[in-house]
């Protein structure tokens, strides 16, 4: 039991009432599924996004804590868990894939049907075989991956290709983002394997359904295509470090392969085109931005990681926007967690929702607030966007890398303008951002400075 405060609410994981926990499930949770779990579903995003679904999640979530205090609180009598105390946050994080589960309920299901053997849904010695693989292939514990400097040259190429009109819209960054992906991923000669891409979006929108999901045509077309890069792998693209990179039979290297693709061509794409939005939003925020770019070396990878002010801007753009809305896990054994004892197959789930954009906790929640990471993470495990301990996510240099790549390159190379939605700056950031309601008016920058 949650011992008292002298405030008289309680401590650790208060119980909420039935009403409470109906409350936060409508407006917190059961919109993440629908929403779609693997591939966005537009128009349901239309309708929950009219009715402010989320900013009632974080208002039934305030109120929760306000009422009852604790890390967190026990809702339908502790058989779901929502915390947002960063001491229970990190109590889970630090032994996720141990006795917190990620491959539990509704993502495992639908994550086996296009990537059964994928490391975010695997659990103890083959998750940790696998993060190994992992983690050596994306170079997660250096600052510069070994080829950042072809992967910049790859975007710098990619870039210098688009041809825009008079406005860049969400389908011509989509494609650029495609073929930046195929090209790290695969190589060059994959640049136009789109019935690649294709074939896994097809697959993630099946598994939105989450019931009578079977492997089919798509499903093996996917992984032939997928394994015929393999079998001789083309030098500086990701696949051939894999010879170098420690594996066993359980690896299922090729099924490694999936997350990476959706996580850089979807993730990636869609962050960095917030960001974009959001910094051409605030004229302040970019100047800034040009300033620091001024006098870059921008094919350089040492350059790059320089520029801190660019990374706060992504940094932010993730916040505020988080891919991931909620991070769950489920208990494998008995736990305690926050001094309270957990039941074996518990829900545990932390609302990236209502912590990231919590006017109580986080200061200048809505706005984006580049220099809030000047100096590293400000609340280490409040902020989850790539979240944290043995889970997190090991492609976090090359989101920097990358999305850092593609915005200094385009943001040299033209003058934007946000035609929609509006965002006046200094108002509020809004908490959802659909990139495909975006306009952005573009006109080239001429190498000498003018605009044409
Ligand atoms: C802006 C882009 C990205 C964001 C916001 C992001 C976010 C995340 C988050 C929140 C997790 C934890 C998910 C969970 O535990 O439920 C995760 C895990 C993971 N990410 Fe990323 N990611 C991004 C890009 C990438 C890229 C580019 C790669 C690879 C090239 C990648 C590879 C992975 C892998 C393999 C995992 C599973 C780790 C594990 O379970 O041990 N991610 N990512």
């Amino acid at each position: 039991m949650s011992a008292g405060g002298a405030d008289g609410r309680e401590a650790g994981l208060p119980e909420a009432s039935l009403v409470e926990s109906v409350g936060v499930a409508l407006t917190g949770l059961l919109p993440t599924i629908a929403r779609g779990l693997f591939a966005p579903r537009p128009v349901v995003s239309r309708v929950l996004g009219a009715l402010d679904i989320d900013r009632r999640a974080i208002s039934a979530l305030s109120s929760l804590r306000r009422e009852r205090g604790g890390e967190g609180a026990r809702l339908f009598g502790g058989r779901l868990v929502v915390l947002w105390g960063t001491q229970a946050i990190r109590e889970v994080l630090d032994r996720s894939a141990g006795p917190y589960a990620a491959d539990a309920g509704a993502k495992g299901k639908g994550m086996s049907h296009f990537q059964p053997d994928a490391l975010t849904i695997s659990r103890g010695a083959q998750w940790r075989d696998r993060r190994v693989f992992n983690e050596s292939v994306l170079a997660a514990s250096e600052r510069v991956h070994p080829m950042a400097e072809r992967f910049l040259a790859v975007v710098g190429e990619e870039v210098e290709r688009l041809r825009i009109g008079r406005e860049l819209d969400w389908d011509e960054w989509e494609g650029l983002f495609d073929r930046v992906t195929l090209r790290v991923i695969f190589g060059d000669r994959a640049r136009e394997d789109q019935k690649l891409t294709q074939g896994l979006k097809d697959l993630m929108a099946e598994a939105n359904r989450l019931v009578g999901l079977s492997k089919g045509g798509t499903y093996f077309d996917f992984y032939g295509r997928l394994e015929g890069y393999l079998i001789d792998p083309e030098p500086g693209s990701l696949v051939a470090r894999f010879a170098d990179a420690p594996q066993t039979d359980d690896t299922r290297v090729a099924h490694q392969i999936p997350h990476w693709i959706f996580a850089m061509r979807g993730t990636l794409g869609t962050i960095t085109y917030r960001t974009l939005v959001a910094i051409v939003a605030d004229p302040d925020v970019e100047r800034r931005v040009r300033e620091e770019l001024a006098d870059a070396d921008l094919s350089a990878p040492s350059a790059l990681n320089r520029l801190d002010y660019l990374e706060g801007c992504l940094q932010e753009g993730m916040r505020l926007w988080p891919t991931t809305p909620l991070l769950a896990r489920e208990t494998t054994e008995e736990v305690t967690l926050a001094g309270e004892r957990i039941d074996e197959g518990a829900q545990v789930v932390i609302l990236n929702t209502f912590n990231h954009r919590d006017g109580e906790t986080v200061p200048r929640a809505d706005e984006l607030w580049p220099e809030r990471w000047t100096g590293g993470d400000p609340d280490p495990y409040r902020f989850n966007h790539l979240s944290h301990g043995s889970q997190d996510c090991p492609g976090g240099p090359l989101v920097s890398l990358l999305g850092k790549a593609v915005l200094t390159r385009v943001i040299e190379r033209y003058a934007l303008t946000l035609l929609e939605p509006d965002l006046p700056a200094g108002e509020p950031l809004p908490l959802t951002l659909d990139p495909v309601d975006v306009r952005l008016g573009v006109a080239e920058i001429e190498s000498t400075g003018g605009e044409v």
